[in-house]
Parts: C-alpha cells; structure tokens; sequence
C-alpha cells in the first residue's frame, strides 16, 4: 500500500541559544522534520531578520529562558513580525527550573522560573493573527554562575538541591530529544 502525503511543508526552525542547550533541542527538531521529507531550515536567531520567516509555512522558534521568560533577543524578534504571514508558529524553550508536572513544589518554581516563556509566544501570535501549534520545553542544565545564583537564592534546602542538580546537569538527555521530536512530528501534522 502507498502512503499519500499532502504535500511538502517549507519549515525553519530559528533559535537563540547562549550555551547550545536550545541548540541541541533545535537539532532535534530539524532531524526529525528533515526525516519526515519536508524542506527545513537551520538558522540562529542572531542571524536572521524577522522578514526571513516569510517563505515558509511553519516556524519552530526555540529560546533558552532568562529571568523567568524568553531571552530578550527572541523577545523583541516576535515583537517585530508583521501581523497575519502565511507562515504558523511553534515555540521551544530549555529552562533550568522543573517541569511544572512534577509536584506541587516544582510546580511553584517552574511557575516563577519558565512560567512567562509560553504566553511570551502565545501573546504576540494572538495580536498578529498568527496561528500558534503547540509549545514544547524541557531541562536544560545551568552554567556554574547560575546554578550558584539558584543555590543561593532559591533551593535552600541541602537535600533539595543535591536531587536537582543531579537531575538538571544531565539536560537536554537522550529522553528529552526524542520528546522534542515527538512534538516536531506532530506540529507538522498539525500543519498539515
Ligand atoms: C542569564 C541567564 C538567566 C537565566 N534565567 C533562568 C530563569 O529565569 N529560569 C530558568 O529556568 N532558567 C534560567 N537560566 C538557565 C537557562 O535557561 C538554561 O540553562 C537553558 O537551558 C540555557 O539555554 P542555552 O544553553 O540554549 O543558552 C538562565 C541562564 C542564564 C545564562
């Protein structure tokens, strides 16, 4: 039997990194796009103008968390889309804070840590008309200032934060690459 696809869909997947956590997931995302036969696109954000977006019909864009929301740079590039392109959007981000999933403790510190980085997608979609996918995010490790930073002034407790730090350094794993691929699929065939 042959499976009918649709048709090709022209996807870029743009992302602002710092210290390559995003940029791994981002990888991932193109892989699994590129594995599904559709055109991709690799690029950083520091790269492109927000007029580069316009020849395609979905954009993954991928931001590493600062201060609780998305880094200022991608920030300011959704701030200046035009309103209504032809193109869809979906929106990835790595954080060192928990997923909220996970009790209702790391709920509270994935709240105030990565909690502003997915309405800081869906918000400027909404105001521009442009129709928002899906969201995806995960661990990703911190840089020894900002691991000290949350030592001091979030996770006091000793037993607290030897659990987390072993659990954050080991991010983005195997596990969280996959999902981000899981997600890339089914954004495309939401696309489509
Ligand atoms: C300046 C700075 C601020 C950060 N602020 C947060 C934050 O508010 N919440 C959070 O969960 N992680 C924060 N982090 C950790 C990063 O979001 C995390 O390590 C991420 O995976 C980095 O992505 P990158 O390697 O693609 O730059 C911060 C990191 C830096 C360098």
């Amino acid at each position: 039997m042959q499976i009918q696809r649709s048709h090709t869909v022209r996807v870029l997947v743009v992302y602002y990194t710092q210290t390559k956590n995003t940029e791994l997931v981002a990888k991932g995302i193109y892989e699994e796009v590129m594995s599904l036969d559709h055109d991709v696109e690799l690029m950083k954000l520091n790269s492109i103008e927000p007029g580069f977006l316009d020849g395609f019909d979905l954009v993954f864009i991928g931001s590493a968390c600062h201060d609780g929301d998305l880094a200022k740079p991608v920030l300011r590039f959704l701030e200046e889309l035009s309103p209504s392109p032809s193109f869809k959007m979906a929106g990835f981000v790595t954080h060192s804070a928990y997923k909220a999933e996970w009790g209702k403790r790391r709920e509270e510190l994935y709240e105030r840590w990565a909690g502003k980085c997915e309405p800081s997608f869906i918000g400027p979609c909404n105001d521009k008309n442009i129709d928002f996918l899906g969201y995806f995010h995960c661990l990703g490790a911190p840089i020894p200032e900002v691991a000290d930073f949350i030592r001091r002034e979030i996770i006091h407790d000793e037993d607290e934060w030897i659990e987390y730090i072993n659990e954050v350094q080991s991010h983005p794993n195997a596990a969280d690459i996959q999902d981000a691929k899981d997600f890339a699929a089914k954004m495309v065939n939401k696309y489509e």
